[in-house]
């Protein structure tokens, strides 16, 4: 047998399930061997006092995408990669944006070719599907599919991304012919638009007002739509971005049902609140996003229904624009909350401030962090055992972490290109300090190591949680005469 590439030695070793002390030897990219006194690795690396993690899965991000207006967001692959691994994520799930009008096989390939050129970090896509004309579900998406883009996402809400619940159902109609998960923004969109009008006619204009018109009834009514189709077509969704109690109770109910959905929230939903957008001016603008920022008693139920697994895991909603003309105020230095981008940049802390927020504080234990930021998303976008775990033949992708450093989070750049974080000032406790990507150091004494463009692509198929349970509702069981020709 070949040497060990690297053997990491004595570090507290967590996986969703386990927590014990061993040597970690690797080989060829992947985990080669869990054990005691391990023989010697070109590379030996002391790791007693440190808590080994899987590196983290970051599965909902926006990088180098264009939003519906033409605004570009301020990452690229590159930049936005880059800042994932410096915070322990090495893999994630970003988006392939259709618009309206658009092919979305045009629009993979050209997201396809961005990340190929900047990504440092292993990355899948969604696809936003938002215009599912007829022959972009019937030619287009099988074969995307097929080449491995196994989810999508749609949009309840915002005026040139939604889709009718008509297009919602035929979307989910096709996703579950080919096998595709179906994330969702649920958001009731009227009572969105009509909340702005009557809050724009009267004045409010300022970023705090984004938080009253997206009412939290609006988000509970939304995910209870997309849960009744989900039930009509046995189609199993992903509820993205939870922020409200009323959401989680909903979900909850489906999921006590038996029904096949999944739900994540946001760090920001758990650490952020409403009142960060109580600024002077426009500077609440840095803590817009949708849906927005909400009170302690959501966080409370979505800490709650994280540890009672009605919510399955933690994404960043990483969706990153500067505080300047290219990004949050493109509408000019005064813009009312209907004209500033929403989105907040978060991909490099996600994983610091969960550790924080859940094993530090001793609100949840290590299994559980690693559950939420790894374990969880690779699995139910089939990833999983390759990512998302410790096991012989994984994919070696580590997160070294210092349980006792202390950080203060600074205002200012970080590796990303938003030119700001919403943490600042926090003081976390654990901190990722050394990041491996399938068995190759990529960040080490905070210096980068790996390439643009070494970051690869994983196909995946839909998996065991993208399957249809085979409980249609009885108007389209297939027994009956309409569901056998709906089958046809
Ligand atoms: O405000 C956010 N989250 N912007 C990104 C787009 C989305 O809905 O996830
Ligand atoms: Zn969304
Ligand atoms: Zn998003």
């Amino acid at each position: 047998m070949p040497p060990f590439d690297i053997v990491i030695r004595g570090a507290r070793i967590a996986t969703a399930t386990d927590l014990f002390t061993a040597d970690l030897g690797l080989r060829d990219g992947t985990i080669a061997a869990i054990g005691r006194n391990l023989s010697a690795g070109r590379r030996e690396i002391a790791a007693s006092g440190y808590v080994i993690t899987p590196g983290g899965v970051d599965a909902h991000c926006h990088i180098e995408q264009l939003t519906a207006t033409g605004l570009m967001n301020a990452d690229t692959f590159e930049s936005a990669t880059r800042a994932a691994a410096h915070g322990g994520t090495t893999t994630v799930i970003p988006f392939a944006a259709q618009h309206l009008g658009s092919s979305l096989e045009k629009v993979v390939a050209d997201y396809h070719a961005a990340a190929e050129r900047g990504a440092v970090v292993d990355y899948a896509f969604h696809m936003i599907v938002t215009d599912p004309r007829c022959e972009v579900l019937r030619d287009e998406l099988p074969p995307l599919v097929r080449a491995g883009h196994s989810s999508l996402k749609l949009f309840m809400t915002y005026d040139r991304l939604r889709v009718e619940d008509e297009q919602l159902l035929d979307v989910m109609w096709a996703a579950r012919l080919h096998g595709c998960m179906v994330c969702i923004h649920a958001e009731n969109h009227g009572m969105i638009r009509w909340m702005s009008r009557q809050l724009l006619e009267r004045g409010y204009t300022a970023p705090r007002y984004h938080v009253v018109s997206h009412p939290r009834y609006g988000e509970a009514e939304a995910v209870n739509r997309a849960i009744a189709f989900s039930a009509l077509l046995d189609q199993p969704i992903m509820l993205f971005h939870l922020s409200t109690r009323e959401a989680v109770e909903v979900v909850h109910r489906a999921r006590g049902e038996g029904l096949k959905v999944f739900a994540e929230t946001c760090t920001q939903y758990l650490l952020l609140r409403s009142t960060d957008l109580d600024r002077p001016g426009i500077e609440g603008a840095m803590w817009m996003c949708s849906p927005p920022l909400r009170e302690t008693a959501d966080q409370e139920a979505l800490w709650h229904g994280l540890a009672n697994g009605t919510l399955q895991l933690v994404s960043s909603d990483h969706a990153p624009y500067r505080m300047d003309e290219t990004g949050k105020l493109v509408r000019g230095p005064n813009p009312s909350f209907k004209e500033i981008a929403n989105g907040l940049p978060g991909i490099e802390l996600r994983m610091p401030l969960l550790f924080d927020a859940m094993v530090s504080s001793g609100r949840m234990d290590l299994c559980r962090f690693v559950e939420v930021t790894a374990t969880a998303p690779a699995r139910i976008y089939n990833l999983h055992p390759k990512k998302g775990t410790i096991a012989v033949g994984a994919d070696a992708d580590l997160v070294l972490w210092d349980p006792t450093a202390e950080v203060t989070i600074e205002q200012g750049p970080r590796h990303d290109n938003a030119g700001y974080t919403p943490y600042a000032g926090r003081r976390v406790r654990g901190w990722p300090v050394m990041v491996l990507r399938r068995g190759e150091v990529i960040v080490e004494k905070g210096e980068l190591r790996a390439a643009p463009g070494s970051g690869r692509f994983l196909p995946r198929t839909g998996g065991e949680a993208a399957k249809p349970t085979g409980r249609l509702a009885p108007e389209l069981d297939p027994a009956r005469n309409f569901g056998a020709v709906l089958f046809d």
